[in-house]
């Protein structure tokens, strides 16, 4: 990928089916930028070490989340795609970030306080430091940009300090990373509770449109979505935080803007509109569902890829560790 196109960099953790949420509010984009920058994307396996999974599990998920990429349209022809933890440039970054970042900056992490005050009984290290490997993911690769949802901005925030301290105290090695907010980008919220979004993790089936869903239960998904009793498609996510949810999704897919959706369904009942919602989902999904289910099959192809993403990977980072051990005064195996 020699040529001067800017670099984006972006991770999602292997902690399940992606949402229909993840999608249109990030991976989609992620195809769409392919075009214009040279795109690394990573499956943030070490990151998801913070949770307990069952080992099996963890290991079936990032061979998913992997080839859901693919599915996405993320083409490894186009854009370097890997699983973290096959480059160990990581490891060994995160724990010289480790060392570069203050105790005190780090308390004051929202996502860290959010999650261990959620989860009292695991608050492991990692869950503290997880800034830290992240900005080392970032600085590794000169990252130009970064798309990032809004609960990961402050950690992006955090990887520039980091950097600027570093460059200031050491020399010049780090670009400093800017988030990337696409334009196209829509945020997703819950189907049964509109006010929050809609996540991987809700308990509640019927929240959550999985990527991966048929026709027939995104339908019945969107049948049995929160709305209100005003009967008229207009958008006000304040006041009608469903039906404004179901606009945003609609709008995000068709390209319509809310105007036409609101002269589209004019008269008409909620059951037509999320009718129509639930079929322009469907639509869309089903190409990524099928090429999904082709690629599981495909085990030693996703293992191929995984493989050249690794090298590649490693080959891209490697100058940055390497810059970055001498700055520091690490003896360099010669
Ligand atoms: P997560 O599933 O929390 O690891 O999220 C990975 C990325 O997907 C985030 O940084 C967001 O950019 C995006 N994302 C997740 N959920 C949503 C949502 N409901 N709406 C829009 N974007 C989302
Ligand atoms: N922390 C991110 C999340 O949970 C995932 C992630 C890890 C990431 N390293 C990254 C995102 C580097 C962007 C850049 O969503």
């Amino acid at each position: 990928m020699e040529n001067n196109k800017k670099i984006i960099l972006s991770g999602i953790q292997p902690t399940g089916v992606f949402t229909l949420g993840n999608y249109l509010g990030a991976v989609r984009s992620w195809k769409q930028m392919q075009e214009d920058y040279n795109c690394y994307y990573f499956i943030a396996d070490l990151h998801s070490m913070t949770i307990h999974i069952d080992p099996q599990k963890r290991r079936q998920q990032t061979r998913e989340a992997f080839a859901l990429l693919l599915a996405c349209g993320i083409d490894p022809e186009k854009s370097l795609v890997f699983v973290q933890s096959h480059n160990k440039c990581h490891a060994e970054m995160g724990w010289i970030m480790d060392c570069c970042s203050q105790f005190g900056e780090l308390s004051r992490m929202t996502q860290f306080k959010d999650k261990s005050s959620k989860h009292p009984d695991n608050i492991n290290a990692g869950l503290f430091t997880y800034p830290a490997l992240m900005a080392g993911d970032i600085l590794l690769y000169q990252a130009d940009y970064v798309p990032v949802g809004a609960d990961q901005t402050q950690h992006l925030e955090f990887t520039r300090d980091v950097a600027t301290r570093f460059n200031h105290t050491y020399g010049e090695v780090f670009k400093l990373p800017e988030g990337y907010f696409p334009k196209a980008g829509a945020r997703v919220m819950s189907l049964q509770d509109p006010t929050s979004k809609m996540s991987k993790s809700d308990t509640n089936p019927k929240a959550t449109i999985s990527i991966l869903d048929d026709e027939k239960t995104i339908l019945k998904k969107f049948k049995s979505a929160v709305t209100d009793s005003e009967a008229c498609v207009r958008f006000d996510p304040e006041a009608k935080p469903g039906v404004s949810n179901l606009m945003t999704i609609y709008s995000a897919i068709t390209g319509k803007t809310m105007e036409e959706i609101t002269a589209e369904f004019a008269g008409r009942g909620y059951g037509d509109f999320k009718t129509a919602v639930g079929e322009c989902v469907a639509e869309a999904l089903r190409p990524v569902r099928e090429k999904y289910e082709e690629l599981m099959q495909e085990r030693t192809y996703l293992e191929e890829q995984m493989r050249r993403g690794a090298e590649i990977a490693d080959k891209i980072s490697r100058r940055t560790l390497t810059k970055t051990k001498k700055k520091i005064g690490l003896l360099l195996e010669k």
